[in-house]
């Protein structure tokens, strides 16, 4: 079956983030897709209305299957006990910071990266620390000297990993991640290694799971994942936590009930089960619908707004692009495109000071749409060249 990424959703007035919180005409910036998602995950979600009984909803042996059968494609051999379903990655990471760590803490990061993860240590009254990426000829690496002086500090007991990273699409190879599995360890330092990415590759790429990657990693990781941005279902409130090392795995669990963030919604159980078990043709499809649309992107740039330019990348649908050309400041490049053109776009500022030459777009939306946004683009980096 040819699934359909091209027709054009009317999502406005719909409570929808990504097209109601901000006034503006053509939003790309929050992670979630223009697109329907696979026709089989919504028949299962209308097969429930149709019975018409929202009750209590409890977690089946059957959504511990599909999580052990769909990382088999990764090599990864997920057993039922390490396994927990909590209502989201970030109420996850949340929760565990506040039992890992203590007030005044510090949270190690790797920067630019999601800009939420600066927010939940924030609010939980922990600090961040930086192990800033090195950005060298339009490629990102990690500056190990830095990040091992870094989790050596007594203060640092945990780093939220971002396997793939957002914003800038890059699947950590298996040495980069032995590597910090091996520093993590010698510091006594756990790793939050949040997954949520890894189906989003081009195609013909795999992730690499953080647990698979040695012993090391496996005892000292908890892994988030979710089938929510692979299948554009985040609405759903569906992730799951797996942890092998029992001890770590013990302490979490418990606080995951205590923070109550381990009851599912109606819809939660039967959407993950339905794309984990029939949504893998749509997938399919979707990598090289996004595949496609960055292929566009990096022409449209290279021919059109030469003064910008696409950092390449093999995961994710968010694109990060390099404006150090164009000279912006924090916000104000993006404020002034959504003031002139009506294209919305994320500062990369927001993902930490080492983003601010930086913006990062979605283009998971119909061509026409993206066609239409980097139209917009265009004209809004002539008028903001000549302001
Ligand atoms: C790296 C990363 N983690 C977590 C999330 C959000 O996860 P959830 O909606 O399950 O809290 C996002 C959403 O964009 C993300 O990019």
């Amino acid at each position: 079956m040819n699934y359909d990424f091209d027709t054009i959703l009317d999502r406005k007035n719909t409570s929808s983030v990504k097209w109601d919180y901000f006034d503006t005409e053509l939003p790309m910036w929050v992670a979630d897709m223009d697109f329907k998602a696979a026709p089989e995950i919504t028949k299962a979600i209308i097969d429930m209305t149709e019975m018409g009984v929202y009750g209590y909803t409890m977690i089946q042996d059957k959504w511990y299957e599909v999580y052990i059968d769909w990382w088999k494609q990764y090599d990864t051999k997920l057993e039922k006990d390490w396994l927990k379903y909590t209502t989201g990655v970030i109420p996850a990471i949340s929760t565990v910071i506040r039992k890992l760590t203590s007030k005044g803490d510090k949270v190690l990061i790797q920067t630019p990266v999601y800009h939420v993860f600066f927010y939940i240590i924030d609010d939980n009254e922990r600090e961040v620390i930086e192990n800033k990426l090195i950005y060298k000829d339009k490629q990102y690496s990690i500056d190990f000297d830095d990040l091992e002086e870094k989790i050596a500090r007594d203060d640092v007991k945990l780093m939220l990993l971002c396997n793939p990273h957002n914003p800038i699409g890059k699947i950590w190879s298996k040495e980069e991640l032995e590597r910090i599995g091996q520093l993590c360890r010698k510091h006594d330092v756990v790793v939050v290694a949040d997954e949520i990415h890894g189906d989003l590759t081009d195609p013909g790429r795999k992730y690499n799971p953080f647990i698979n990657i040695s012993e090391e990693c496996r005892d000292n990781t908890i892994m988030i994942i979710a089938p929510t941005k692979t299948f554009n279902i985040a609405g759903l409130k569906t992730a799951a936590v797996c942890i092998p090392n029992i001890n770590l795995r013990e302490k979490i669990f418990k606080v995951i009930d205590v923070d109550c963030i381990n009851d599912p919604n109606i819809f939660a159980i039967k959407g993950t089960i339905a794309a984990y078990t029939k949504g893998d043709e749509w997938l399919n499809q979707l990598r090289q619908y996004l595949y496609d649309n960055k292929q566009l992107l990096k022409d449209y740039l290279k021919n059109n707004i030469p003064e910008i330019e696409l950092v390449p990348s093999d995961a994710t649908y968010l694109l990060w692009i390099d404006c150090s050309r164009l000279g912006i400041h924090g916000e104000d490049f993006c404020d002034f495109l959504n003031k002139k053109t009506g294209l919305l776009l994320s500062p990369g500022v927001q993902f930490g000071k080492v983003g601010e030459q930086f913006v990062r777009i979605n283009i998971a939306c119909p061509r026409k749409i993206l066609l239409d946004g980097l139209d917009r683009l265009k004209r809004g980096v002539e008028l903001y060249k000549n302001r």
